[in-house]
């Protein structure tokens, strides 16, 4: 009897054991990563990732008070900017909070009194973006989570919950996000612009700083995306990026989704980590994307990250702009990461949900045309638009129809059929002819069409694809 306690203990413990590995799946597959890039690169991206397409991007800290720059800057880099003698940064500063109002006394302001995490979360599910992605600490250092390190070095509080809001405000939006089914994750500096050790001791900054302070975001809020930034002045060899990262996929306890990127080190951007980013359409430090990994492109709505109060009306792009811009995106197999710029009191401001929700109207009828579509058969479509792929339909995707026929040149296989796919938009013509050697499927135009994009959707009998251009 005591004998088969024993052994039910012992199969307990055991169960237990593996119920903890379990909980921690860091490694499903039981793959140790080890601490170098070959390894850590090994690991694929999550599917989930490059099937989501759509994300919306958080800027929200101390900045976010002053909330100004220069039109066309990152309204986010304000302290920075400030530093620059006789800029406009420091002329506003001058001029609206005096020239002896120091950065640290925007803290206590940033005070989030409206903040309403379900109404986000509410218009991200609208907009039909599918993940989220907030600045936990952005180069200010200043953190959206209540974190030891943030205050030690400096000596005063740094972080939300000890200041200002005197809120989680990473690990309440988490929650509200999770509650919607969206997929959440957040943005961390690796650098801070002028923490008291990152200059002159940067071992101990990374060290005592970065790699606990890392680990305790990480452990916290389990995320399911991290976007690294602020890397580009160390090698990722000098950050240990590499021995962070084995530890994030060995032992973190983060889920099998989880998805990281590529800004590690300043040898990394477009070559190691997870998938690749690009900014403003900008690709990192100009070296091209290397083939066959995921990539995201991010930016605001103007052209700012973090809320810009300079920036008018005309400097939004209107709903059809970013749907275009989407549509181009996925079209060349990426994702977009729209950013929004909350406002210190915690709102998003009514246009940037204007602009979300108006983009999930759209979404909500054309999804098909986007989720889990890889990019189009053209190079560069021959025609204003975009292209997407699922099984065996193409998806063409109209920004401006031509006055005659639509023409698809070189579309390979059998044309089964073709349909609008806002039903509510009728029916489409549509013929398909050879010229020369070449089949070409001929659109008309239809009757009543979208002023943003309107989907066709072509049903093929095989997997679209297209004749190689004729070598020149
Ligand atoms: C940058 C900027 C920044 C922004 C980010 C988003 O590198 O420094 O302000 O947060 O990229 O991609």
């Amino acid at each position: 009897m005591k004998t088969a306690l024993l052994v039910m203990i012992a199969l307990a413990m055991l169960a237990s054991v593996a119920f903890a590995g379990e909980a921690a799946p860091a490694n499903p597959q039981g793959k140790k990563y080890e601490a170098n890039w070959a390894s850590i690169d090994a690991r694929p991206t999550p599917a989930w990732f490059s099937e989501a397409k759509f994300g919306i991007f958080i800027h929200w800290g101390v900045y976010s008070v002053p909330a100004w720059g220069p039109k066309g800057k990152y309204a986010e880099w304000y302290w920075h900017d400030l530093n620059e003698k006789g800029g406009p940064t420091e002329k506003f500063h001058n001029r609206v909070y005096g020239k002896d109002f120091d950065y640290k006394e925007f803290a206590p302001m940033f005070r989030a009194e409206m903040f309403e995490p379900h109404q986000w979360a509410d218009v991200f599910a609208r907009s039909g973006a599918k993940y989220i992605v907030l600045t936990s600490k952005h180069h200010e250092g200043f953190c959206l989570w209540p974190n030891a390190e943030a205050d030690k070095a400096w000596g005063r509080p740094w972080n939300s919950v000890a200041v200002g809001a005197k809120r989680d405000l990473l690990g309440d939006l988490s929650a509200a996000v999770r509650a919607k089914g969206l997929k959440m994750g957040f943005y961390y500096s690796l650098y801070e612009w002028y923490h008291p050790w990152y200059k002159t001791d940067f071992a101990k900054f990374r060290d005592e700083h970065f790699f606990p302070q890392f680990k305790d975001v990480v452990t916290r809020y389990k995320p399911s995306i991290i976007f690294a930034d602020g890397e580009w002045e160390h090698s990722s060899a000098d950050w240990k990026s590499a021995e962070l990262l084995a530890w994030l996929f060995n032992e973190s306890g983060c889920g099998d989704d989880l998805v990281i990127n590529d800004r590690w080190g300043k040898d990394s951007r477009s070559q190691h980590g997870g998938y690749f980013t690009t900014e403003y359409g900008q690709v990192g430090d100009g070296v091209q994307l290397a083939a066959g990994r995921p990539w995201e492109e991010c930016r605001g709505i103007g052209a700012s990250f973090g809320y810009n109060r300079n920036e008018d009306y005309d400097d939004y792009h209107t709903t059809p702009q970013l749907l275009r811009l989407l549509v181009e995106l996925v079209g060349k197999g990426g994702n977009l990461l729209l950013d929004i710029g909350p406002t210190a009191d915690g709102r998003i401001p009514v246009i940037m949900q204007d602009r979300l929700i108006e983009m999930g109207k759209w979404l909500k009828v054309n999804g098909d045309a986007i989720y889990g579509t890889s990019a189009g058969p053209w190079k560069k479509p021959p025609f204003e638009g975009g292209c997407t792929v699922k099984g065996n339909t193409l998806y063409v995707h109209v920004f401006k129809w031509p006055a005659g026929k639509l023409e698809l040149p070189g579309l390979k296989g059998e044309v089964l059929g073709v349909e609008m796919l806002d039903k509510g938009l009728g029916t489409i013509k549509h013929e398909v002819r050879r010229d020369g050697g070449t089949q070409v499927l001929a659109l008309e135009r239809p009757a009543r069409w979208d002023p943003s994009v309107t989907v066709v959707a072509v049903r093929m009998k095989d997997a679209p694809a297209v004749d190689a251009p004729p070598a020149k």
